[in-house]
């Protein structure tokens, strides 16, 4: 402090010499440093504009909740008149009114995923996600039905969709059963969103406790400048679907990704090339593994243990 002036105030800042400052530089330390009473004045300002942003934040995670909700049941209500009608149960439908119908249609399903997923995100973000841990699932059998069950699609869309039995049978993995089909679906409805001729598969191989699934296309693949937004929220499509499936919202692999990090696992790129195809693979912990057993106690922690369902 100098004697003569006094303490600087703050809009009288001292001169600056042409030494380096150090903080044991008196002037210095009270032209930056605020008052104790200041302090204490921005800190509760702070605080409360952090608590309002919080319930800002719970507001709108509520809202979305609930407005999600809420378009379900008519958009349900919706999608069954119009299979009734296409499927004749209401009387003869002419060729116009039948493409009409199924235009309609898939909208509305388009609709009705979307809405699924902002209700995952708003569970995801409230942390209100229930997992419902199997300690010993077969993902290679988890995969085979999955398979079996978009056969006739992929089949439509002239693509083979195959599953590459693994060498020596594999180790369960410890996962939500319908967590991780959400998962593999995603990333199976992917490829075929994103291929318009040649294959998907489906492939394993195990490392560092884990069993990794990759799932391989020959489809138009992801330009280098894509590749960092695709885990993000509403990542938009870097191009229309080419196949007969419908574009999405840019959501299935931002859940993905929260879905199994939450199990242990991580989800990624393995490789990609524009016109050649695509690998995205996925790992869970196998079953019994220290990754497995510190998820179990990291998921007791975070949820009361009544709504925790672990099989045994
Ligand atoms: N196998 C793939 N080949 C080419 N591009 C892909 C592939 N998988 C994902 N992408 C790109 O990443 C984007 C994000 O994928 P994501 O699954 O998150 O969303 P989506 O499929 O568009 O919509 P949603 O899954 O919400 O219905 C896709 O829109 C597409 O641009
Ligand atoms: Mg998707």
């Amino acid at each position: 402090m100098d004697a003569k002036n006094g303490p600087p105030t703050s809009n009288k800042l001292p001169k600056l010499e042409s030494r380096p400052l150090s903080s044991s530089d008196v002037g210095f330390h009270q032209a930056v440093h605020p008052s104790p009473e200041a302090y204490q004045k921005a800190l509760r300002e702070l605080t409360a504009a952090n608590l309002r942003l919080r319930q800002l934040d719970k507001a709108k995670d509520e809202f979305i909740s609930v407005a999600s909700h809420e378009l379900r049941n008519p958009m349900a209500i919706i999608k069954g008149n119009i299979s009734m009608i296409l499927s004749g149960d209401a009387g003869d439908v002419n060729h116009e009114t039948r493409d009409i119908l199924t235009d309609v249609l898939v909208a509305v399903e388009r609709q009705i995923r979307l809405v699924n997923e902002l209700l995952d995100i708003s569970r995801i973000e409230a942390g209100v996600i229930n997992f419902n841990l199997n300690p010993a699932i077969s993902i290679d059998q988890v995969a085979e039905l999955l398979v079996t069950s978009l056969k006739g699609v992929a089949a439509e869309q002239n693509l083979e969709i195959k599953l590459e039995n693994p060498a020596k049978p594999l180790p369960a993995v410890q996962a939500d059963h319908d967590k991780v089909s959400q998962v593999l679906i995603n990333l199976v409805t992917n490829a075929m969103k994103f291929t318009k001729k040649g294959s998907i598969t489906i492939s394993f191989k195990e490392k560092s406790e884990h069993v990794i699934t990759c799932v391989t296309d020959t489809g138009i693949g992801i330009p280098e400048g894509q590749k960092e937004m695709l885990f993000k929220k509403f990542s938009k499509p870097s191009s229309e679907s080419v196949g007969t499936l419908s574009a999405g919202s840019g959501l299935g692999l931002y859940i993905s990704k929260k879905y199994i990090e939450r199990q242990g696992g991580d989800i990624w790129l393995e490789e990609s090339k524009p016109g050649v195809g695509s690998t995205f693979c996925f790992s869970l912990p196998m079953r019994g593994s220290e990754k497995a057993l510190e998820v179990v106690s990291e998921i007791k922690s975070l949820q009361p243990i009544k709504e925790i369902h672990y099989k045994s």
